[in-house]
């Protein structure tokens, strides 16, 4: 690869690297499989993945942040030197990185990301909060005073912003997203079916079959688990129907989070709401039916950005040159920069 900037999204689910001119370059599952014998991390990524369900028991596999917050720092640190690594091979460029964190960051972590970039070769690190960066990734003009709403719903937490001149106005971060209809989807399976299910299996019923609203469509999926009946290998049909419920419960805690910033949204910026309507980004936005069931709870259009994936990591890559003209949500976090700063505030995206 060229010698570029890059911006990082630091995802529950995969951590995405872009840059600016050639879009997504990296992309891998935020995962490591660690020898608890020997304390070494023995895969990581898409290879790490493939183990789930499936290891020895010496061998962990560590998901290093969950719900939106950073779980084990040694993983993470891990993920994110090799990954980076991987894309800036050149030991002489050192490139400026913009990361996109978990909204739900403390100081103390952001500062281990920033160690972590710093280690992997940045020269420059720059902390930009998610939503923001799911918008201008999505293409929104986010300098415009004029409000925009965006919705990143991922596999950890919903991030809900209402943004105008380049700041976030109003924010809400929920720990409901496409893990936890993941975890709903296979409880669900276990009482009414008496089946127990790997993650990854509830993963693909609520990308085969789930849906949010009935009518819009009608699937069914063949499931394999262990039998709670006869604590055998068993299968199951369940079909689109079953999962209205569970898949709505969560939906609604969704609407609820959203309504809440949308109620303590200005006038002015409400109204340029109810003719844009809201967009949403991440992976969790394609949950069937999704769109239509926000939109009818909550009475404004509701539509998806282009690649919802990886809207954020674009967006990341992008805030280093648009950077100077956001008011919030964009931080330099290189570390003599970083340090003075968390020594007088707690909340490293604070304004000034
Ligand atoms: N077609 C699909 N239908 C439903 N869900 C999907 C689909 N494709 C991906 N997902 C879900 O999207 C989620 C991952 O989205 P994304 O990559 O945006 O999360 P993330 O950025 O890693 O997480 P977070 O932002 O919470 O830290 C996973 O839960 C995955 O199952
Ligand atoms: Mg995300």
């Amino acid at each position: 690869m060229k010698q570029q900037d890059i911006g990082i999204d630091l995802g529950t689910t995969s951590i995405i690297i872009a840059t600016e001119q050639q879009g997504v370059v990296f992309a891998q599952p935020t995962i490591g499989a660690l020898d608890t014998r020997s304390g070494s991390i023995v895969a990581v990524g898409e290879k790490a993945l493939r183990m789930v369900g499936r290891a020895p028991s010496h061998i962990e596999l560590v998901r290093p942040l969950r719900d939106g917050v950073i779980q084990d720092h040694r993983m993470t640190n891990e993920l994110i030197v090799r990954y980076v690594n991987e894309v800036c091979r050149s030991r002489l460029y050192k490139p400026r990185v913009s990361v996109c964190v978990p909204a739900a960051i403390t100081g103390i972590e952001a500062d281990a990301v920033v160690e972590s970039v710093i280690a992997a070769g940045a020269r420059q690190v720059y902390l930009v909060d998610e939503p923001v960066a799911a918008a201008l990734g999505a293409g929104l003009d986010i300098r415009a005073p004029r409000g925009c709403m965006v919705v990143d719903i991922g596999g950890g937490s919903t991030d809900i912003a209402v943004i105008s001149m380049g700041g976030r106005v109003r924010a809400a971060s929920v720990p409901v997203a496409g893990n936890a209809f993941d975890t709903c989807i296979a409880q669900y399976v276990q009482e009414k079916c008496n089946l127990a299910i790997g993650p990854l299996t509830a993963e693909a019923l609520k990308k085969k079959v789930a849906c949010c609203t009935r009518s819009e469509f009608e699937g069914v999926m063949e499931v394999r688990g262990h039998s709670w009946e006869t604590n055998l290998p068993a299968r199951r049909l369940i079909c689109t129907s079953d999962l209205y419920a569970p898949v709505q419960e969560l939906a609604r805690r969704i609407v609820d989070a959203a309504r809440s910033v949308l109620e303590s949204t200005p006038p002015e910026l409400a109204a340029d709401i109810a003719r844009t309507g809201v967009l949403l980004t991440g992976g969790g936005s394609l949950l069937r039916g999704l769109p239509a069931f926000l939109a009818g709870e909550l009475h404004v259009d509701v539509a998806i950005a282009p690649d919802p994936l990886n809207c954020v990591a674009r967006g990341a890559a992008i805030s280093l040159s648009e950077g100077k003209f956001l008011s919030a949500g964009f931080r330099d976090a290189t570390p003599k920069v970083w340090r003075s700063r968390l020594r007088s505030k707690s909340d490293p995206f604070a304004g000034d």
